[in-house]
């Protein structure tokens, strides 16, 4: 594994390099066990081929015991992994103070990252490997995960904890296998990304179409870790001043904040960002984007005839969504608005709560990396949990 590290995200035509991190990449079980926290792993196999990894933290050396626990899942986000609940430590990962509160934690890794890159057929480095969104991600993965975690706790339910694309995906899947709603016990949607349309994110300002064109063009349809790593690798950036470009274009995608900006953290959480990236997933955002729907992939007129029998792609059914649901949104956030969050609170059948972090600057980043995540925003998950 290559130390030197990477990227910024995408500033619509290109990957941009963050900084370089003499930084040692390690795997989440890893690190939970340095922390003094048993870890574990466990595989399932979707429905379409994919293996996927979980990883769990069943308890603390805070809370010993041996009775059974409620159990809690977290979703990570695009390019995400099991890692962003993990690597900011136990005194400020959701991670380990869930497992301090007494709850059994479970960690998803989508299809496409580290931990999660096998296939029963298909290669990685084919097209065929990398033909899937989230859409995929709700309708294959999380039913299949969800399934094995109740059955191996024996526990009738669970607490999602899903933050950006994990709460796109967890939208998906509550509406189109809406028999696993009961298996919900609530639902906390951290940045929910569901209406984009109003988004102001650098990632969506500039010509989404040229942007489309040029993915298309290009023929790649997945970038991997270590992959990603080498593309960007031509885009080292060492100095102080290309620094903090990279920075601001970051805040430019993300929501401005320096104040809940630490370089240090930032430099490790780029050890573990990105993962896979499914340029499907980023396409499908850009439809969102540009309709102002939720609803499934459009492959333009011809295909959409075929594979779903009608010209335009179908909506998504958020009706069916009938978990008990926590929007948790913060105002500076420029991916997900204030505006579509409210969209969807309307929509919800069963919203219960709708929460602003408590920083008028907090960013999309913040959620993982902010200085204070630990008392804007993880306690009080704590708390929601508690209450509902
Ligand atoms: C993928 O499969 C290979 C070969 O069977 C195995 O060595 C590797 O551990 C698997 N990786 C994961 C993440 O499951
Ligand atoms: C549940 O787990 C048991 C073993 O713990 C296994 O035999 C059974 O097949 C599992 N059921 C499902 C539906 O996964
Ligand atoms: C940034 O994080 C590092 C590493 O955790 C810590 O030592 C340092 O005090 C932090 N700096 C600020 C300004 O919070």
């Amino acid at each position: 594994m290559r130390n030197c590290f990477l990227i910024v995200l995408l500033n619509w035509i290109s990957f941009l390099l963050l900084h370089c991190a003499a930084l040692e990449f390690i795997t989440t079980p890893e690190q939970i066990k340095k922390n003094g926290y048993p870890a574990e792993s466990h595989q399932v196999i979707t429905e379409d081929g994919y293996f996927l990894t979980m990883h769990r933290i069943p308890s603390s050396p805070k809370f010993p015991t041996n009775k059974k626990k409620p159990v809690v899942f977290l979703q990570h986000w695009f390019g995400g992994s099991s890692a962003d609940w993990v690597f900011f430590g136990p005194e400020k990962s959701l991670g380990y103070l869930l497992a301090d509160a007494g709850y059994d934690v479970w960690l998803g890794n989508n299809r496409g990252n580290t931990y999660s890159s096998n296939h029963t057929t298909y290669s990685i480095t084919s097209h065929k490997y990398w033909d899937f969104s989230f859409h995929e991600m709700g309708v294959y993965d999380l039913p299949v995960v969800i399934d094995y975690i109740l059955n191996k706790t024996r526990e009738p339910n669970l607490y999602y904890v899903g933050i950006s694309m994990g709460t796109t995906m967890f939208f998906i899947f509550a509406s189109e296998r809406p028999e696993y709603n009961r298996k919900i016990r609530l639902m906390i949607a951290l940045a929910p990304m569901v209406f984009v349309d109003k988004s102001t994110s650098s990632i969506f300002a500039g010509p989404v179409n040229t942007l489309t064109s040029i993915l298309r063009i290009t023929d790649v349809y997945g970038i991997r870790r270590g992959k990603a790593n080498e593309i960007l690798s031509n885009y080292v950036c060492t100095d102080r001043a290309l620094r903090t470009n990279c920075v601001d274009i970051l805040f430019s995608v993300v929501g401005y904040d320096p104040k809940q900006l630490n370089e240090s953290i930032l430099q490790k959480f780029l050890t573990y960002f990105p993962e896979a990236i499914s340029v499907k997933c980023l396409l499908h955002y850009f439809q969102l984007y540009t309709t102002g729907g939720f609803h499934q992939y459009d492959y333009g007129e011809k295909v959409n005839m075929v594979k779903y029998n009608q010209r335009l792609p179908p909506q998504y059914n958020l009706k069916a969504v009938t978990s008990k649901v926590v929007l948790v949104y913060a105002t500076n956030d420029r991916l997900s608005k204030v505006q579509n969050v409210q969209q969807l609170n309307k929509v919800l059948p069963n919203p219960v709560e709708m929460y602003q972090v408590p920083h008028p600057s907090f960013n999309h980043v913040d959620y993982i990396i902010g200085k204070d995540v630990k008392t804007l925003l993880n306690d009080n998950i704590i708390n929601m949990i508690k209450k509902y």
